[in-house]
């Protein structure tokens, strides 16, 4: 059985008082009750060692956005998994859509960022998603199959345990426009069915895969009922204790 995580991107939104408040109040929402599903935070990376702290003793667990594949050197603005351990993270979205379009990352390289991520112990949370053209040219699995073929090329089934998938449409992310729960459905069950051909029925069966698009309160509970839907990966309605808090109890 698997057991539901829900994921925060705060994306570039949050100073590091504003992160501090925050996660304070966050906490102390989270541990008023017993919660059925894990739950992380993605905060900038100016914000991670703080969030640390502040979690540290809750169910709270601590993810960055992203990292650079190079271990360390001469690469300006970039941080690596190193760093991002030391701050206390466990987990790191790779391949977002916004990392692929507007920072022009490649399936190759997304590929060598998992892997680098891997290496150094960290989980991955690897998106994949279709643009509305490609959706609307009935090119979606294709797509989907590409990313993910690209994207964990040479990882082994015993890697696979520790990374996160998550579906998310690029059309809908940040439109307010969420895939209905049966398109999501679709999308999810085809990943698995991919995971199975590639790493077999265990790990498949195992492997988490949320959804992520306008993901919120009011619609968290039909897009997490469904079977291969398994945790929602959310941005705009993260920023809100009150709404991220909303989608944590519809697990
Ligand atoms: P959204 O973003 O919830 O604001 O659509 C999701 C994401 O980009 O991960």
């Amino acid at each position: 059985m698997r057991k539901k995580v829900i994921a925060g991107n705060w994306k570039m939104n949050y100073d590091l008082n504003q992160s501090i408040a925050f996660i304070t109040h966050l906490k102390e929402e989270v541990i008023k009750k017993e919660r059925n599903c894990n739950i992380i935070i993605c905060p900038n990376y100016v914000a991670l060692s703080e969030a640390k702290k502040i979690i540290k003793d809750s169910p709270v667990k601590l993810g960055a956005q992203n990292i650079y594949f190079e271990d360390s050197g001469a690469f300006t603005g970039e941080t690596s998994a190193d760093m991002i351990k030391s701050a206390g993270c466990e987990y790191v979205i790779l391949g977002h859509s916004e990392r692929r379009t507007i920072f022009k990352e490649s399936d190759e390289l997304i590929n060598k960022k998992i892997k680098q991520a891997l290496k150094h112990d960290l989980k991955p949370i690897f998106c994949v998603g279709e643009t509305l053209e490609e959706r609307e040219n009935n090119i979606t699995t294709e797509v989907v199959k590409k990313q993910f073929e690209i994207g964990l090329g040479e990882i082994s089934a015993e890697q696979m345990t520790n990374i996160i998938i998550a579906y998310e449409p690029v059309w809908a992310i940040g439109t307010g426009k969420n895939a209905t729960p049966e398109q999501a459905q679709e999308v999810h069950a085809y990943i698995r069915n991919l995971l199975t051909f590639e790493y077999g029925f265990q790990i498949a069966e195992n492997t988490i895969i949320q959804y992520g698009g306008s993901v919120k309160p009011e619609n968290a509970k039909d897009l997490l009922s469904q079977p291969d839907i398994d945790g929602a990966l959310v941005g705009g309605a993260c920023l809100k204790v009150e709404s991220f808090i909303g989608i944590i109890e519809s697990c």
